[in-house]
């Protein structure tokens, strides 16, 4: 385990985006996991404005995301694909046939999930994963009491998760009660995770996942299992 500390959140997106950059420059065919929420944010900034300055070339890349909601079409705002469309994809020069994302409006919500698994397998595994970390220690979709077995699969969303989302949506009805995501297996078949943790909040859970016991009420905890993980993480207190 390799565990860098960020001055700020731009020194930990710099850094990471350093980090994905070198992926892509020494593999141009790479596939990278990528993640949706605050924290890559900046990370996707970063590389943007380094493929604007002609310094990485995204044409042979592929990209699988984490998770998506079911229900949720690629033009809802709220969707985890317009989020990466939004926030990375239209400012690159990826092909986007190449990137992909669990798709939450189809019927058959299982039979998606064994498309994801083999889709995950067709494209050769993933060489990197970028992931955040939930404050209760959550990766993707899988929250605390996951177990470490699954691949891609059904999550029934929490009652809380579905309240705070409920701000976002015009009718209830329309806030989403299920997601797709990967399982924690899928995660750690990555070659490499990169896990990027940005804030004081969330320095607890942090040391929790790198340095408690692997339980799946930590979810993250099974992280220090990985052969290859890099911790980037950004806040005043040293781990
Ligand atoms: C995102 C995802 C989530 C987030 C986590 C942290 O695709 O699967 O697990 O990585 O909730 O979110 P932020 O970065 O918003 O703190």
């Amino acid at each position: 385990m390799k565990i860098i500390k960020a001055n700020n959140y731009n020194d930990l997106s710099r850094k990471a985006a350093n980090i994905l950059s070198a992926q892509v420059i020494l593999k141009p065919r790479s596939v990278l996991g990528l993640a949706t929420g605050s924290s890559p944010l900046g990370t996707y900034k970063q590389l943007i404005s380094w493929y604007d300055k002609d310094d990485i070339d995204f044409s042979e890349v592929t990209t699988v995301n984490l998770d998506e909601y079911v229900g949720l079409s690629s033009n809802n705002p709220q969707s985890y694909r317009y989020f990466m469309n939004t926030n990375f994809f239209d400012h690159i020069n990826i092909d986007k046939i190449k990137t992909h994302l669990p798709n939450g409006i189809v019927k058959d919500t299982e039979k998606e999930c064994e498309r994801y698994n083999n889709l995950l397998h067709e494209v050769g595994g993933i060489d990197i994963q970028l992931l955040g970390l939930g404050l209760n220690g959550h990766i993707g979709f899988n929250e605390p009491g996951s177990e470490f077995e699954k691949l891609t699969h059904v999550v029934k969303l929490k009652e809380a998760t579905v309240s705070a989302n409920k701000r976002f949506f015009e009718k209830g009805e329309d806030v989403p009660k299920f997601a797709i995501s990967m399982g924690i297996k899928s995660i750690m078949q990555a070659k490499h995770i990169l896990l990027i943790v940005n804030g004081e909040e969330k320095y607890e859970i942090l040391k929790q996942c790198l340095f408690g016991p692997v339980t799946p009420h930590v979810p993250g905890s099974i992280l220090q299992l990985h052969s290859n993980l890099t911790v980037i993480y950004s806040c005043n207190k040293e781990l």
